[in-house]
């Protein structure tokens, strides 16, 4: 089937980027899939999470940041002076490395985005949001009978199931996800890779890995990163069993990184 501009969810052209005079991305082209997991790899520092930040301007936070080229959501400049911002990062949702729930229950944290997107929400339509999204995350049966209680007294890996559910409550198109395992036990990672792939069936997802081993049971399409440059990206099989650049597959045998 021949890929149309229909088929991609999120645009980058010619993105450069720098903190300060550090420059750090150089020319990103590259097109990422709806409703298909892509991974990217490389090694530490080459701009793995940088890049993640532009997709959802998170950077912006970030003194002496600056961003070249263009990064488009459905086909939306999201840098355009007419973007609103908080709506932007309300589809486009972000999970950290550190699972970092609220300082507040269980329902709360879950809650807490709704309730911004909506103040006038009901009670019963919020507990319906909060108990699905709860659900989409396999935690629902974990949690039902402890909603009041503090979410920082969740096992890590509930913790950062509980942070995917909160960007779940605000019905977001796109999540965003750095190394969201590495705080993680094997088992709990095991988990939380069954949830990516269950993800992508409704949501487009770009996850940042450091780990072959998770990259390639994972993703769909696979970029790898050096330096600051897309090296090589294309579908996960063929980049990793048949890479065209000889460094991928350096990289890939673990020469380095
Ligand atoms: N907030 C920041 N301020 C200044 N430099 C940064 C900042 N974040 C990252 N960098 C630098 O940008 C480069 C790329 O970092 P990063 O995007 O975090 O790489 P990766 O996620 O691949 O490890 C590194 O040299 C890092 O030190
Ligand atoms: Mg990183």
């Amino acid at each position: 089937m021949q890929e149309t501009e229909n088929h991609f969810k999120i645009t980058s052209s010619n993105v450069s980027t720098w903190y300060g005079v550090h420059d750090v991305l150089k020319d990103i082209n590259m097109k990422i899939r709806r409703r298909a997991i892509t991974g990217l790899i490389g090694p530490s520092g080459c701009g793995k999470s940088t890049f993640l930040r532009c997709l959802n301007r998170l950077n912006d936070l970030v003194a002496n940041f600056r961003i070249q080229g263009e990064i488009s959501l459905d086909g939306d400049d999201i840098y355009s002076p007419d973007t609103d911002v908080v709506l932007m990062r309300r589809k486009v949702g972000m999970v950290f490395q550190q699972p970092n729930p609220f300082p507040m229950s269980i329902f709360d944290n879950v809650a807490f985005g709704a309730r911004e997107h909506n103040r006038q929400i009901k009670k019963t339509e919020l507990s319906e949001i909060v108990e699905e999204s709860f659900k989409k995350v396999n935690l629902w049966d974990e949690v039902k009978h402890k909603l009041n209680d503090s979410a920082l007294n969740l096992s890590g890996g509930q913790q950062q199931r509980l942070c995917i559910a909160r960007v779940l409550a605000v019905m977001p198109e796109v999540i965003l996800l750095d190394e969201p395992c590495s705080s993680l036990d094997p088992a709990s990672t095991a988990r939380i890779e069954e949830l990516i792939m269950e993800l992508k069936n409704s949501y487009s997802v770009v996850v940042v890995t450091h780990n072959l081993g998770q990259a390639r049971r994972i993703s769909d399409y696979i970029g790898f990163f050096l330096d600051g440059r897309l090296v090589e990206y294309g579908l996960a099989s063929e980049l990793i069993n048949n890479p065209r650049e000889k460094v991928t597959g350096d990289y890939l045998e673990g020469n380095f990184g």
